[in-house]
């Protein structure tokens, strides 16, 4: 019997996921659970058969700069893969594979929370109550906007993008537009009675909500500085559950100081988990930390799926889930 190939887990993932993982591969865990750094990565990539890095791994060109790499695939775990230098990648020959689909909903799910902690203040009433500041019900007191039949403005109309759709139009009665890249087929929008619109500068506008669900990565960088802030209506509010990267931060900050937006929601920061410290004094900003896919169905589901890509490529097949 051949041996079995050995594969590195740079962080700690779901027991039933880790014990299967166990049944089928010589696995090596980072049983300490902190990031790696580039020249952990590149051990790992010299000595095993296959690594499976996840978003808090910098997969960067110096992690990748190994002469010859004795692993094949990066096996991710997580849909988002802007952490790992592609030009890289390809250079050494890698396959990577993601984890779409198995946290759309889940993801979607969250981004609708921060939609209405925002809109109705949840966070400063959190820290209100527990802080013992709350003086007792009043008519002015922290009142927020109405979520139901507005106008939501979706940059991204991926899985995750309509995912929110679906729950913004049918849950809310919210109208929904839509900027993407490519154009998403009539039957797409349909679903949710959803316009799609030319170009961001044609959406914000228009918006009364804005959720990013585009990818990160250098080509969307600053996707939303502060000449695309100025752009939205003074009462809006912005939510991104998709990469740090794609707000100026320095932007958004001021804006949310100058109140020249109604207020913003963030489950992910560029440089996280630092995050900046301007951020942590606006007032109408929510802040989660990275909690977009953290349910336990869908972080079983995410490992689940490594699997089936580890199996497709070590069976000889291309990996459903292959980005590269
Ligand atoms: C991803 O999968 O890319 C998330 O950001 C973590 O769930």
């Amino acid at each position: 019997m051949s041996a079995k190939p050995s594969v590195l887990v740079t962080r700690r993932w779901p027991a039933a996921v880790e014990a299967q993982l166990q049944e089928r591969y010589n696995v090596s865990l980072n049983t300490g659970d902190q990031p790696m750094s580039p020249a952990e990565i590149r051990a790992a990539l010299k000595n095993h058969d296959a690594v499976l890095p996840t978003v808090t791994d910098k997969i960067s060109a110096e992690a990748l700069d190994v002469s010859a790499s004795k692993a094949r695939i990066l096996a991710n775990y997580g849909v988002g893969y802007s952490h790992i230098c592609e030009a890289s990648a390809r250079n050494l020959g890698l396959t990577v594979t993601n984890t779409p689909d198995v946290l759309s909903e889940c993801t979607a799910d969250l981004a609708m929370t921060l939609l209405l902690m925002v809109a109705r203040r949840a966070g400063e009433g959190e820290r209100e109550a527990r802080e013992g500041r709350w003086t007792g019900w009043r008519p002015t007191h922290l009142v927020g906007t109405k979520v139901s039949g507005k106008t939501l403005g979706i940059i991204g109309y991926g899985r995750i993008g309509q995912e929110m759709a679906r729950r913004a139009h049918h849950g809310f009665g919210m109208e929904i537009l839509v900027q993407n890249r490519s154009k998403v087929a009539p039957e797409v929008l349909a679903q949710c009675n959803a316009r799609q619109v030319d170009s961001i500068e044609d959406l914000l506008p228009k918006c009364d909500f804005v959720s990013l669900h585009c990818p990160g990565g250098a080509e969307n960088r600053h996707l939303i500085n502060s000449r695309r802030l100025d752009l939205m209506k003074q009462d809006a509010f912005l939510i991104n559950t998709a990469r740090g990267e794609v707000i100026d931060e320095f932007a958004l900050a001021q804006s949310l100081m100058f109140d020249m937006i109604g207020g913003a929601a963030l489950d992910v920061f560029d440089g996280e988990p630092r995050i900046n410290p301007t951020l942590k004094q606006c007032d109408n900003l929510v802040m989660l930390p990275h909690l977009g896919s953290a349910t336990r169905e869908s972080r079983e589901a995410m490992g689940f799926r490594v699997l089936d890509n580890l199996e497709d490529f070590f069976e000889g097949r291309d990996p459903r889930d292959r980005v590269i």
